[in-house]
């Protein structure tokens, strides 16, 4: 079966896993891993344009990957400045937009200053939008679009009645972009671990024992092919769907 480039999915998610198992595999640290996976991003970010995708989301670092060592931490955001300024331009060259979202502020500031200055350089891109999500966590983010509706009722702006589906995907941080309609997961764990978790309702799941550095344009397209052969019904039958086609 081949890509059928008319029915690429909008907006990807995937959870870029299994960089430390990969290192281990080849007698290396953790870090190493990491390292590799940056060519992963490298090359799924390009496949990403050519297919015609318009939105990219990486699960760059979590909430909960703060607990790791110290060291795969402060090696894990050195990585992630160094990336974003030595890839910047590749970006540019490519129309990609950079954008981010997750608890930005709990970034040290040097990472944070850079992923800001990518940001501004990279703005008028229109080909795909990257998004990295960088210290978030779904619930996180849920939690803040709560506080910020409870507020906006305080304050007399909101009309409880009026908080429904649309209200919430607004006020999440996620705003700007389309629900991914796949999500991708490797190194063979499944679970969405606090991704997206609203976003996600009605996505395709793909899941791959492949480890992520090892995840590759080949690979990529083949989780899109897979896409492509389900059917996607939004919970209605089978046969409204073929009604709805013809
Ligand atoms: C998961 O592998 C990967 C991460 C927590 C970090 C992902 C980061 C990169 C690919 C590099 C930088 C990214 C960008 C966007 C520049 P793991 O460490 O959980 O692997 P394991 O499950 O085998 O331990």
């Amino acid at each position: 079966m081949s890509l059928d480039k008319d029915k690429v999915p909008q907006h990807i998610a995937i959870i870029m896993d299994g960089n430390g198992r990969w290192a281990k595999q080849q007698g290396e640290d953790r870090i190493f891993g990491h390292h590799e996976g940056v060519n992963s991003v490298r090359e799924i970010v390009e496949a990403a344009a050519e297919v015609g995708v318009k939105y990219l989301t990486l699960y760059a670092f979590s909430t909960e990957n703060w607990n790791r060592p110290k060291e795969e931490v402060d090696a894990l955001m050195e990585l992630l400045v160094a990336t974003i300024s030595m890839e910047t331009p590749q970006l540019n060259k490519n129309g990609v937009k950079l954008e981010a979202i997750g608890n930005l502020k709990s970034l040290p500031q040097g990472c944070y200053d850079e992923l800001q200055q990518s940001i501004e350089i990279t703005k008028n891109n229109t080909r795909l939008t990257l998004v990295l999500a960088l210290s978030y966590s779904s619930k996180w983010e849920i939690i803040e679009a709560v506080k910020q509706l409870a507020t906006e009722v305080k304050e007399g702006k909101t009309a409880i009645d009026a908080i429904d589906e649309n209200s919430i995907a607004q006020h999440l941080c996620t705003k700007k972009y389309p629900d991914p309609e796949l999500m991708i997961r490797t190194s063979g764990e499944h679970r969405i671990s606090n991704f997206l978790l609203w976003q996600l309702a009605y996505a395709e799941f793909y899941f791959t024992d492949t480890l992520w550095p090892d995840f590759r344009k080949k690979e990529f397209f083949d989780a899109i092919k897979s896409y492509q052969s389900r059917e996607r019904r939004f919970g209605k039958t089978s046969e409204q769907i073929k009604n709805e086609i013809k």
